[in-house]
């Protein structure tokens, strides 16, 4: 019985200016027209009747339109956890913890991430069941292309019999000379930020790892209104929480964790660079979503959804329209655009 949970908390400011807090990343069409929570919804759809129909998604109260929009069109129903605040994802996991059955098997996903091959993720997930079935927390690892300072890492130790390795370690978000180190070792893989295990597991980590979590989530959800398919933990009750990863409050401490290595295409779409990847190029390398038009311009990327935007004898750029304001950033300052982004909130 898998139960999918998505988290769409996130407010990314890396895609800026088409990531706002109004409208985060996992809601801009970025792939032929479809976002990624939609793509998500579908992905985790195609695992079956059961998982389409009872899905859990966690997300601001906010955008809880946006987010039933999305489900519905990709196939999905089932009940929509509205956060009064945003703690991070340890509390919005308790939550869909607690408001699912203890045997349930959770399969925890992001909202913003793009998984291509929703044939073989769905194999790889049947595949875990086993282990999650035993009571272990499975992580799906991939394999590191650079030293990453963004990503949690897991070293693998011995197979289990169950299937997938056994996990040494979980390092979340390393510095960057550890993250090299971690790399050239050759042992440790990239967390995908998927957690597949039984609701009752998760439950009896965190009362490990983070009971205070656990306690400002359980009287939340118990103290909880119910309208619909919206369900409201207590304002007060959750704010009191402290706000934290599940990869500091829980995986890094964790003993029984397995890792399943993910050999399919991943990426959680980290910045302008990957989100133009999503688009196809052309034979000069450019590529272009809406009305953009490129000429004698070459690896130049337009996101133009309304209005003319042409990039006439240039080369990589990462050129963004939006109604009220413009992001032009050569293709390798992509990364700094997040920065950027502080310090003008500073400077207003
Ligand atoms: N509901 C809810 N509430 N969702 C949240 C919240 C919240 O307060 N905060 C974050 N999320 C959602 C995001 O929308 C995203 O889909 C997912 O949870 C992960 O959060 P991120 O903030 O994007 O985490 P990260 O990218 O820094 O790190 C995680 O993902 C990496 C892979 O992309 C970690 O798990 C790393 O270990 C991992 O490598
Ligand atoms: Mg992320």
């Amino acid at each position: 019985n898998i139960r999918p949970v998505i988290l769409c908390g996130g407010s990314g400011t890396r895609l800026w200016p088409l990531s706002r807090k109004a409208f985060p990343k996992q809601f801009i069409p970025l792939v032929g027209g479809k976002s990624l929570l939609q793509l998500t919804v579908e992905r985790l759809a195609a695992l079956g009747p059961q998982a389409a129909a009872n899905m859990l998604v966690v997300c601001g109260e906010e955008h809880r339109f946006m987010v039933q929009e999305n489900l519905e069109a990709a196939g999905g129903a089932g009940q929509l956890i509205l956060e009064p605040a945003a703690r991070n994802t340890a509390p919005a996991i308790a939550l869909a913890a607690l408001a699912a059955h203890p045997g349930d098997l959770l399969l925890i996903c992001p909202s913003d991430h793009h998984v291509p091959d929703s044939a073989a993720f769905a194999q790889l997930v049947k595949s875990a069941v086993p282990a999650a079935e035993e009571g272990a927390i499975v992580t799906f690892g991939v394999v590191p292309s650079f030293p990453s300072t963004a990503y949690g890492y897991i070293e693998q130790g011995e197979p289990r019999a169950s299937g997938g390795s056994s996990v040494v370690r979980f390092i979340e978000k390393p510095p960057a000379e550890l993250a090299e180190q971690l790399v050239l070792g050759g042992k440790d893989l990239w967390n995908a930020g998927i957690f597949f295990c039984r609701a009752d597991t998760l439950l009896d980590a965190l009362l490990l790892h983070c009971p205070d979590i656990l306690g400002a989530c359980e009287v939340a959800v118990q103290a909880a209104v119910r309208d619909g398919s919206f369900i409201r933990p207590d304002a007060g009750k959750f704010a009191a929480s402290r706000s934290e990863s599940i990869d500091y409050a829980v995986m890094q401490k964790h003993r029984n964790t397995v890792v399943f290595p993910f050999s399919g295409a991943w990426s959680d779409v980290g910045s302008w660079n990957a989100a133009a990847d999503l688009t196809p190029a052309d034979t000069e390398g450019n590529r272009v979503v809406g009305a953009g038009r490129t000429v004698r311009s070459q690896n130049t990327f337009i996101h133009a959804p309304h209005r003319p935007v042409v990039a006439l004898g240039v080369s990589d750029l990462l050129i963004v329209d939006t109604p009220d304001a413009v992001l032009v950033a050569a293709r390798d300052a992509a990364e700094e655009v997040r920065q950027v982004v502080i310090d003008l909130e500073a400077s207003n």
